[in-house]
């Protein structure tokens, strides 16, 4: 068992700039791969604390290095800064003041956590032993996603063990889910197109009707969720766009059709894939029809390495209580976190920041998404006990 002999504390002028940082970040959101505003904040911030190396891998994330006195481990700390195209809707006294953009998944919160923790822990450079990198990552909401773009540019050499957490507005404050294994989804799409031979509907012997090959499609996509793939595993595939003539008295051309697709592992994802495409060919060609399938795979499935996870518990434990973690199972949400976990050992974590007084908050990504701020600081001790174990 490791005995850690240091607790870092929290003081009151950090877990004041904590707010302020956040509250700022909260007002000025800014886009995916836009970050310019934030991230120059960011590095202005990183600036006032001293004793950091700071670069910018790409042109809006920021990476801070606090290099140890002494030799040791070297470990990633993870933050994301990018905003939504929402229109706040919270009426908080600091709410969005860019029209339709809006903080709506705490990654304003995440940016302001890492901060704090780069504040607390760039005064500790001559107890430190290794290396400790802080990430701000642009861009997670939009695929490509920014963490993959910072993986190739280097940040991660060298890099030991990489770690990372969200903020969870429907788990209570206090609580910390904790996964091993998948903890979110591989995150892909499809759009495909159904090519019949439209027509008038009166007259459907005349006509590939592709509104009815298209339904059949639809129905038979779940067969591969609930026949062809083990009840043992995830698999969600969700058609959610349908666009189909313009008449009623038409038979259209062709049906467009949109789908959704997540799974945990590897081999549902390309399983799953190829049986849509077996799917489609059979039903199109059995009608008469002929289709084109466009596939988009988008941002892998974040599998929390066992080590770093085993590591993440016992932190959350020592610094917020025995009874602070929840072990959950995967969410099927998508997160890029992903490029960071495939390129060094990493772990991923939820910070329950659900607000007190409220019997039904709203979910990520809503236009009326708030957090209990006091849960900010959870995710700072997070941290700083993740770096008093390892490079301390
Ligand atoms: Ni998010």
């Amino acid at each position: 068992m490791n005995v850690t002999v240091k607790d870092i504390p929290v003081t009151q002028l950090n877990k004041q700039h904590l707010v302020e940082w956040r509250r700022h970040l909260h007002e000025n959101p800014e886009l995916s791969f836009q970050e310019v505003q934030t991230s120059q904040f960011v590095y202005d911030t990183l600036s006032s604390f001293g004793n950091l190396e700071l670069s910018r891998p790409t042109k809006t994330s920021v990476m801070a290095k606090l290099k140890g006195a002494k030799p040791g481990k070297v470990i990633g700390f993870r933050a994301d800064m990018d905003a939504l195209p929402i229109q706040e809707e919270t009426n908080l006294p600091f709410a969005s003041k860019v029209d339709g953009v809006m903080h709506a998944c705490g990654h304003d919160a995440h940016t302001a956590i890492l901060l704090t923790v780069a504040e607390i822990l760039s005064t500790k450079q001559e107890e430190l032993s290794g290396e400790i990198r802080f990430f701000f990552q642009h861009a997670e909401e939009l695929f490509p996603g920014g963490a993959k773009e910072m993986v190739e540019a280097g940040v991660t050499e060298g890099v030991d063990m990489v770690f990372g957490l969200h903020v969870a507005s429907q788990l209570p404050k206090g609580k910390v889910g904790v996964i091993f294994g998948p903890a979110t989804s591989n995150s892909d799409q499809f759009e495909l197109t159904v090519k019949g031979q439209g027509g008038h509907s009166s007259q459907p012997d005349k006509t590939v009707d592709p509104v009815v090959i298209s339904a059949q499609i639809i129905t038979n996509l779940q067969s591969i969720v609930s026949r062809m793939t083990s009840p043992k595993e995830e698999l969600v595939i969700s058609v959610t766009t349908l666009h189909a003539g313009e008449a009623v008295n038409v038979i259209p051309n062709e049906v467009r059709i949109g789908a959704s697709v997540r799974s945990l592992t590897q081999d549902v994802r390309n399983n799953a894939m190829t049986a849509v495409e077996r799917l489609v060919k059979g039903i199109t060609e059995a009608n008469g029809a002929t289709y084109e399938l466009d596939v988009a795979y988008g941002y892998d499935s974040v599998i929390n390495n066992e080590e770093a996870t085993a590591i993440g518990e016992r932190t959350l434990k020592r610094k917020l209580g025995e009874d602070a973690v929840l072990h959950g199972s995967a969410i099927m949400g998508g997160e890029d976190f992903a490029a960071f976990a495939n390129s060094v050992p990493g772990c991923f974590v939820f910070v329950g920041a659900k607000e007190k007084d409220d019997p039904s908050p709203a979910p990520h990504h809503h236009p009326k998404f708030r957090i209990e701020e006091d849960a900010m600081e959870d995710g700072v001790k997070y941290f700083l006990g993740i770096a008093e174990e390892l490079v301390f």
